[in-house]
């Protein structure tokens, strides 16, 4: 039927027995709109069906093809011969399309403008009125200006000429353009406009068909902001889809995992698990199925180069317009920072009551120490025979560094606790710091040379600049491995590197231990970088690097894999140049 309304038909061939329609009763729907189109009638039986007489014709299947040509020729030859019935159906027809597309244009959400050659308006229908706030009696033989802000007019028209022109438009049907309308109001709005022409060699007449767009503009906004906002966030904010498909993947979540977006989109989110967590991706996805959001808890992600990441995730179900579950957003926060402070603070805390511990264990000893002091000063003068008596020496001796050692650990507590600037000597400090550390460098059967051609007198808080040399000397010491191996301690006066008329001291702590491989030799003074796992915090070079530079001072290091390390420390020895609190 839709066919034969929308096209010219000479002739219908129809089967009586269409499955849901009858051929007698479609003949006579079709008469109803073309009185002249003949109609042939198909059917299997012999006996014509009942409503044949609606048709022109019936042909029996079994007559054969030569039969239905014979009956088509004859029907098209007399209809030929009745033109002026033709013409009048014709007439009937342009009216009843003409009725049908008003209504059409009534009805449709866009508006439709149609202006004549000299942009005078000369069809405006009900969309037109609603979007432009005019009625039709008003708008129809004003020039199309009227609806375009004062300064889009002259391109406006220019393009419309051209157009008349060329019949080319760059807002094509495909690609409409956003344009700007303006209601009566005086309200301008944004409008997507696609435009067409009429007419050959007389009058041309062009339609604008266009929707206002300003929902649909501030839904993009909104949906820009909203983007940007993602975008900008410190926080990894990542969608996917109900199987844990990537779908979106911003720019934190780039600098915390990794990968760069078009790596990962399209892939399961589960890359970032590690094998142990695999379930749990599961058992989310499942909680999001069923609607629930699962709230902050503290997780772990791996990177792309298989650093772990302690994060803090936050994961809720994504809906459509209609309220259907059709994906997950999971937001996830960098913690690894954070943790390894709470740790390092939970580790100095624990180093801080191990002090205090041994500053009142130093104390206690001294009492007993003292008195194991006069038994060997009485015993060197009593009657001993030679052997006895090398052995009183020796125990003296012991006994001597015993106290040494107390008073060491005792200092180290007050000097922590004072924190005031005083002069010292680098020397006094490195010697200190070897009576402690300096037995297990040697027991490794390696040797430790002292070099100092100065005291190094600087002014300095006398405790935090001993645990930047016990820092360094623990450091190289921990880097010798073999028999033959050698820690160099060389205390100098000089200048510093960078700026000559700095006068002071220098001291250099080389070993020829292990050396630093060139690719994480960047990384040594930032906080927590270690090689050691758990045997080291990774602080040591961090905190001395910022005591140095806290006393006006540098630290700087030169090291060769295979050959060794030294590090150098520069201090002022002008207390005005230091910036000791
Ligand atoms: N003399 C050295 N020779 C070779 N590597 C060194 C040397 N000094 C430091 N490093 C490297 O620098 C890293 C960081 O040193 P840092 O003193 O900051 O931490 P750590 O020694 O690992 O731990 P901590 O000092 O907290 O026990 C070390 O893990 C080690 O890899
Ligand atoms: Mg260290």
């Amino acid at each position: 039927m839709e066919v034969f309304q929308s096209n010219p038909v000479d002739l219908v061939v129809t089967d009586h027995l269409m499955g849901r329609a009858v051929g007698t009763e479609m003949a006579a729907a079709l008469k109803r709109l073309r009185t002249h189109v003949p109609i042939i009638i198909l059917s299997g039986s012999s006996s014509p069906p009942e409503g044949t007489e609606n048709a022109d014709a019936y042909v029996c299947k079994s007559e054969g093809p030569d039969a239905l040509l014979n009956r088509v020729s004859a029907l098209l030859a007399s209809a030929a011969s009745r033109p002026e019935e033709t013409e009048i159906h014709t007439d009937q027809l342009t009216a009843l399309s003409r009725e049908r597309l008003a209504s059409i244009l009534e009805s449709v959400m866009e508006a439709v403008i149609t202006v004549d050659s000299s942009q005078r308006i000369v069809l405006f229908n009900k969309a037109a009125e609603a979007i432009f706030r005019c009625p039709s009696e008003q708008a129809l033989g004003k020039s199309l200006d009227a609806f375009i802000p004062e300064r889009f007019r002259a391109i406006h028209r220019e393009h419309i000429q051209e157009f008349g022109h060329t019949g080319v438009t760059r807002r094509s049907i495909s690609s409409p353009g956003v344009l700007v309308g303006l209601r009566s109001s005086g309200e301008e709005f944004p409008v997507e406009a696609t435009i067409s022409q009429v007419g050959g060699d007389g009058e041309k007449f062009f339609t604008v068909v266009l929707r206002d767009i300003t929902e649909r503009r501030d839904a993009e906004e909104k949906q820009a902001q909203l983007a940007a906002i993602v975008e900008s966030s410190n926080d990894a904010i990542i969608s996917k889809t109900i199987d844990g498909t990537v779908l979106t993947w911003n720019k934190a979540a780039e600098r915390m995992y990794g990968y760069r977006a078009e790596e990962i989109v399209g892939k399961p989110a589960s890359i970032l698990l590690s094998p142990e967590r695999m379930e749990e991706e599961g058992r989310i996805l499942s909680q999001i199925r069923r609607g629930e959001a699962v709230p902050l808890h503290d997780s772990v992600r791996v990177a792309k180069d298989g650093r772990v990441l302690s994060v803090g995730v936050t994961i809720s179900p994504i809906r459509d317009a209609k309220g259907t579950i059709i994906g997950a957003s999971t937001i996830a926060r960098d913690l690894t920072q954070v943790k390894m402070a709470e740790q390092a603070l939970r580790n100095a805390e624990k180093l801080a009551v191990a002090g205090r511990m041994a500053a009142t264990v130093a104390h206690e000893i001294n009492g007993p120490l003292e008195a194991v002091a006069n038994i060997h000063f009485l015993l060197e003068r009593a009657e001993l025979n030679h052997t006895a008596r090398e052995f009183v020496h020796a125990a003296q001796e012991e006994v001597k560094r015993i106290g040494q050692i107390t008073k060491l650990t005792l200092g180290f507590h007050r000097e922590g606790e004072s924190g005031t600037a005083a002069e010292v000597r680098a020397s006094d400090l490195i010697d200190g710091i070897l009576t402690l550390y300096g037995h297990r460098v040697e027991s490794l059967g390696a040797a430790i040379e002292k070099r100092y051609d100065s005291a190094g007198a600087v002014t300095a808080n006398a405790g935090e600049l001993r645990q930047v040399l016990s820092n360094l000397i623990v450091n190289a010491s921990e880097a010798l491995a073999h028999k033959g191996d050698k820690l160099l301690i060389h205390v100098y006066d000089s200048p510093d590197w960078r700026n000559t008329r700095r006068r002071g001291v220098r001291i250099v702590i080389a070993d020829n231990g292990s050396g630093i491989p060139r690719e994480i030799r960047h990384k040594l003074f930032e906080p927590f970088f270690t090689t050691k796992g758990e045997h080291g915090t990774g602080l040591g070079l961090w905190v001395s690097q910022s005591l140095a530079e806290k006393h006006g001072g540098r630290l700087r290091v030169r090291s060769i894999p295979g050959i060794g390390t030294a590090f150098s420390i520069f201090l002022p020895s002008n207390a005005a140049n230091a910036k000791v609190a």
